[in-house]
């Protein structure tokens, strides 16, 4: 056996708890889809077709459109990556400006690129408190667009990696206002709109185009994702024809009948399984009020903050004496328990209707035991209150569109000499993969902090390269 897959079974064999994605867990024993070889196929006589369903695909999409409440459905076979791509292709032409969230994914800033489209960007609020992004505000959608009213579609992910969500009815009706539609990453919110313990799906709330990572929250294999049209501000043939461009042309079949297992088993058990979660999440936050070290995000007092998902459990130090990556490490190596990313001063957990209640009990379990421990050793918070207050999300200056990037030479410089350089590539985290350098733009020294602390609390820069030199691309003919 190749060292691939005895570590795959190592990781399932041991005892670690899984809050991170696939949503199933690997907890799904009534899936008929164990047998993997033998249902491996893809499009033969008398399977349909993906890039043109007519038989069973297309009857399977339209139970996931009455589902989720959709006009048409789209099943996606190369993740949510793959529905964003072919949504922004779809809205945009070559130097058309979209409005777009600067928290993005990158395929959002791929597709923009793909395009040679112009990128307005939008920020949302943000949290000095847990330094993650908060709400996009219709208010700033509608000033953006008052500025430019030329933008052909808004573009916005709700909700957040951590589950932060903006106010989609409010913000499609100021799309609307200006003709334009509006797409929602709800990549991290396949499981909304299903009932009504939990949000509703953007594609119930106005929204014209969303993408779901189905096999983020729900129990379905990796890659699946589902993009949903609703109304007619979006070309569904220009859909179809970049899906036909950015998907594969042998979908696995294992897929399509994993989001048909997926899409008929929350239809058969929907309502149970909710429920379970939603008492398993309920006891998890009381018990969380116990926490005297930590804390566990429930931000929706806050104005910058228009709603949260349950389901998605942030846990940050009161007064960041820990950094995400730190608390990570021990919950696994300690506790057994992976979570699914580290912030710089919060763990995320991925949880969703898959989950046990004994596994929800283990995290409550460690988090109070730790909780103890800290406390009782006193540590001092790591921030540096001169530079990390202000080092967040500040806005950068934009002087290329990403695609125009492509017209320089390229080259690399330490980062201590690159204040004032324009940026060749992007520098992100992964996950959650939303940069904070786009190519194109001004590099300064707020940015250059953020890197360094972002270093410090032992996080993996992409962008950055070099081993003793921390070296960054620039672009050579500056301007
Ligand atoms: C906000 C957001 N959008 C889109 C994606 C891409 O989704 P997928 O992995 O299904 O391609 C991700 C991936 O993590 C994401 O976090």
């Amino acid at each position: 056996m190749g060292e691939i897959i005895n570590k795959l079974n190592q990781y399932n064999k041991s005892d670690m708890y899984p809050f991170h994605m696939p949503g199933h867990k690997r907890n799904f024993p009534t899936s008929p889809l164990s047998d993997f070889y033998g249902l491996d196929i893809t499009e033969i006589d008398g399977f349909d077709d993906l890039h043109d369903p007519e038989g069973m695909i297309l009857d399977s999409m339209r139970k996931a459109s009455a589902l989720y409440q959709a006009d048409e459905t789209f099943f996606l076979v190369n993740g949510s990556t793959a529905g964003i791509l072919a949504g922004i292709s779809a809205v945009v032409m070559e130097h058309q400006k979209i409005l777009i969230g600067r928290n993005s994914h990158k395929s959002a800033y791929h597709a923009v690129y793909l395009r040679n489209a112009d990128p307005v960007y939008i920020y949302p609020e943000y949290s000095d408190r847990v330094h993650i992004w908060g709400s996009v505000t219709p208010k700033e959608v509608e000033h953006k667009l008052l500025q430019y009213p030329e933008c052909k579609a808004v573009f916005i992910t709700s909700p957040t990696y951590e589950g932060v969500i903006s106010d989609i009815k409010e913000i499609a009706e100021v799309a609307h206002r200006y003709k334009i539609p509006l797409i929602v990453d709800e990549a991290h919110g396949a499981h909304f709109g299903l009932d009504k313990r939990f949000p509703q799906s953007a594609i119930q709330l106005g929204a014209d185009l969303v993408i779901q990572s189905l096999h983020k929250t729900m129990p379905s294999p990796t890659q699946t994702a589902l993009l949903h049209v609703k109304g007619s501000l979006i070309d569904r043939d220009k859909i179809k024809k970049f899906l036909g461009i950015y998907q594969s042309s042998s979908p696995s079949y294992l897929l399509i009948a994993g989001i048909d297992e997926a899409i008929g088993y929350v239809q058969d058990n929907g309502e149970k399984l909710f429920e379970d979660l939603s008492a398993n999440l309920e006891k998890f936050y009381l018990k969380a009020k116990e926490l005297k070290f930590f804390e566990v995000f429930r931000g929706c007092d806050r104005a910058d903050f228009f709603d949260l998902d349950p389901s998605r459990i942030v846990i940050y130090s009161k007064q960041n004496q820990i950094s995400g990556k730190e608390l990570l490490q021990i919950l696994s190596s300690q506790y057994h328990i992976q979570m699914e990313m580290a912030g710089m001063y919060h763990v995320t957990a991925i949880s969703g209707i898959m989950d046990t209640e004994e596994g929800f009990s283990r995290l409550i379990r460690a988090l109070l035991d730790l909780d103890h421990k800290f406390t009782e050793q006193k540590r001092k918070s790591l921030l540096d209150p001169v530079t990390d207050t202000n080092i967040f999300f500040i806005e950068r200056n934009k002087i290329f569109s990403p695609g125009e990037t492509d017209g320089f030479n390229k080259e690399k410089v330490k980062i201590q000499d690159a204040t004032g350089r324009i940026a060749a590539d992007y520098v992100y985290l992964y996950p959650p993969g939303s940069p904070i350098l786009v190519p194109g733009e001004m590099i300064d020294e707020k940015l250059l902090l953020l890197i360094e602390r972002y270093m410090e609390t032992g996080l993996n820069v992409r962008g950055i390269s070099g081993e003793k030199e921390k070296l960054i691309d620039v672009l050579q003919n500056d301007v």
